[in-house]
């Protein structure tokens, strides 16, 4: 029998994001820009093109920036009318969304992930869903959660993706445990949140998005705390994998991943990203290429 169908999906943006102070003292980080596109932006493209109806966000205080990000702005669109701009009122298309199909919830204590998670269990119900971190950008001809969305259809249980690290910074992740290797899919018989480097189980690391049974909001409700005193996602998931669980797999993607909760990540992104825009590519990569000649020259 096939899975249910994905049509929601979680995006945790409770944080802080004290790794970006000061710029993260009066915006929330999923509203810093990549180009010209806030962060969290790329996460909603990536979930519509997976089929995702309805958008589930996780806040916490101070936050109502991305609520009016996400709301009609009268005005400016008016202004935007008048003055005959369509090109940017069809940029702006993309911010808006139906009635009712984005609600947000609150996470009023910094819990963990899996605490975020487990604060949607009502607006999930009892269905299969997404969870998209925002902080991890992946460039990719077709979006990751789509690739997901079509494995998924193939394996049900628990989908997350994965991506191989360099053995020393596994401990950065969360890490499956491998029980059968079939190249894009590997079946897991355990997954460990933040490892130490020597209890690794292997290098292929968690990367923000996930396609997750309903039993792990159950497993959730036990709310255990794990590595750094939160309640993990990953401990969740990992339940699932034990031999009485539904499953859980680890998804190799095809596509570049950006940690842009890093500042090195959001900047090797805001590169990336620029030389990819037809507008920017021509000025921009030449201005980079002039920019290392200037630093060989004065080495
Ligand atoms: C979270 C998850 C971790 C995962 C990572 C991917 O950690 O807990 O399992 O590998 O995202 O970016 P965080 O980076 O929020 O500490």
């Amino acid at each position: 029998m096939k899975p249910r169908k994905v049509t929601k999906a979680v995006f945790p943006v409770a944080g802080l994001g004290t790794r970006f102070l000061p710029a993260t003292k009066s915006i929330p980080k999923e509203i810093m820009t990549l180009v010209d596109r806030p962060l969290i932006q790329y996460a909603i493209d990536e979930a519509r093109a997976a089929g995702i109806k309805e958008f589930i966000f996780v806040t916490s205080r101070g936050k109502s920036a991305l609520e009016d990000y996400f709301d009609h702005a009268p005005e400016l669109e008016s202004e935007l009318r008048r003055k005959n701009k369509t090109d940017l009122l069809e940029v702006l298309k993309d911010t808006n969304m139906d009635s009712g199909a984005i609600a947000y919830v609150r996470q009023n204590r910094p819990l963990g992930l899996g605490h975020a998670v487990w604060c949607a269990r009502r607006l999930i119900g009892d269905e299969p869903f997404a969870v998209l971190l925002p902080d991890d950008v992946i460039a990719a001809e077709k979006p990751c959660l789509q690739q997901m969305v079509e494995a998924y259809d193939r394996t049900g249980g628990c989908m997350v993706a994965a991506m191989e690290v360099p053995p020393p910074k596994a401990s950065a992740y969360g890490v499956l445990d491998i029980a059968e290797d079939h190249g894009n899919i590997v079946r897991a018989r355990g997954m460990v949140e933040k490892p130490k480097a020597e209890d690794a189980p292997s290098n292929l690391a968690v990367i923000g998005r996930y396609i997750l049974s309903p039993k792990v909001l159950t497993n959730l409700n036990r709310l255990k705390q794990g590595a750094g005193g939160e309640i993990q996602l990953t401990d969740a998931i990992a339940e699932e994998a034990e031999p009485d669980g539904e499953g859980v797999y680890g998804f190799r993607f095809r596509g570049l991943r950006y940690d842009c909760g890093s500042k090195a990540g959001f900047l090797q992104a805001t590169v990336a990203f620029g030389l990819s825009r037809p507008d920017l590519r021509d000025e921009f990569g030449t201005y980079l290429h002039e920019m290392m000649a200037q630093q060989k020259a004065a080495q």
